[in-house]
């Protein structure tokens, strides 16, 4: 019996990673790197504690818009809240560097925060998490074959996405909710592809704003929103950035995704 379990930790150690997409395997705030969640430390009895929420993850893999009301697309899938916490204060900035991002894979780039209750995000229930928007990039120009986005600036930017946490926002435990969405396929009912990742943050600072127009996060998304179900290879005017519009209570993030919501 134990030589059997034995060999099946074996095999699933085994398991190939299919690198094409990509996760968060390090968070930078004040140059310090961290560890995100690797999903290979699923198959591991001493997973290091890192403040990227856990996945049952297998193939750096997404969650569709068929999805959008279950429990996965909060965290990604089978995710947990993480046993620690990134420390950041309010108005600086956090870099999200992803192992790798297809260029194919076009789409906008998302960040919500949701304020966990006591400040302790380590055993928070996911499905009661009520998220706000701080920051968001979407469609760029038409440069190249479906256009310039959000995605791209990111793998320009050593596939990091760099997000600021709103200067006046209230202290305390929030799970940051960093996305792509994959649009290649979205002219398609069903074709969108969403890649979050949670990370539990510490925010510090003497900020007094806690948006109260929240949104579940099995309630960001239809798979109709304009944004969601989209050809992008014709010319687009305009793209609207999915899920609610960044509070204006809070500060300075907005700037990028005002920028950019065409
Ligand atoms: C389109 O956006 C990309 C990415 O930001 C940029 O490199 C490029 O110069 C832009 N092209 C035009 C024509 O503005
Ligand atoms: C680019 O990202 C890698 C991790 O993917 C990191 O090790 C490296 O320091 C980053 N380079 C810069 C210039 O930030």
């Amino acid at each position: 019996m134990r030589s059997y379990l034995t060999s099946l930790a074996a095999i699933a150690a085994s398991i190939p990673f299919i690198d094409a997409h990509g996760y968060v395997s390090g968070i930078v705030v004040g140059g310090k790197w961290q560890s995100g969640w690797n999903p290979s430390y699923q198959y591991s009895s001493t997973a290091p504690a890192v403040a990227g929420w856990t996945t049952t993850v297998t193939d750096n893999g997404f969650v569709t818009p068929a999805d959008y009301a279950g429990p996965d697309i909060i965290c990604h899938k089978g995710a947990t809240a993480a046993p620690t916490s990134v420390a950041v204060a309010a108005g600086s900035t956090i870099g999200l560097e992803w192992t790798v991002w297809p260029d194919s894979h076009k789409g906008p780039v998302l960040d919500y925060l949701a304020s966990c209750p006591g400040d302790d995000c380590t055993s928070v229930d996911k499905s009661a998490l009520e998220f706000f928007k701080i920051d968001a990039g979407g469609y760029i120009n038409s440069t190249g074959n479906g256009g310039s986005w959000a995605s791209d600036q990111l793998i320009a930017n050593n596939n990091t996405w760099t997000l600021t946490i709103p200067s006046n926002l209230k202290p305390g435990g929030y799970v940051l909710r960093h996305e792509i969405i994959a649009l290649h396929s979205a002219g398609s009912t069903d074709g969108a592809q969403n890649y979050p990742q949670c990370i539990n943050l510490k925010v510090t600072g003497s900020g007094t704003v806690l948006p109260t127009d929240t949104v579940k996060g099995t309630a960001l998304y239809k798979a109709t929103d304009p944004g969601i179900l989209i050809n992008i290879y014709q010319t687009l005017t305009s793209y609207t950035i999915p899920g609610p519009a960044i509070p204006s209570a809070l500060k300075a993030a907005a700037k990028r995704g005002m920028a950019f919501v065409a």
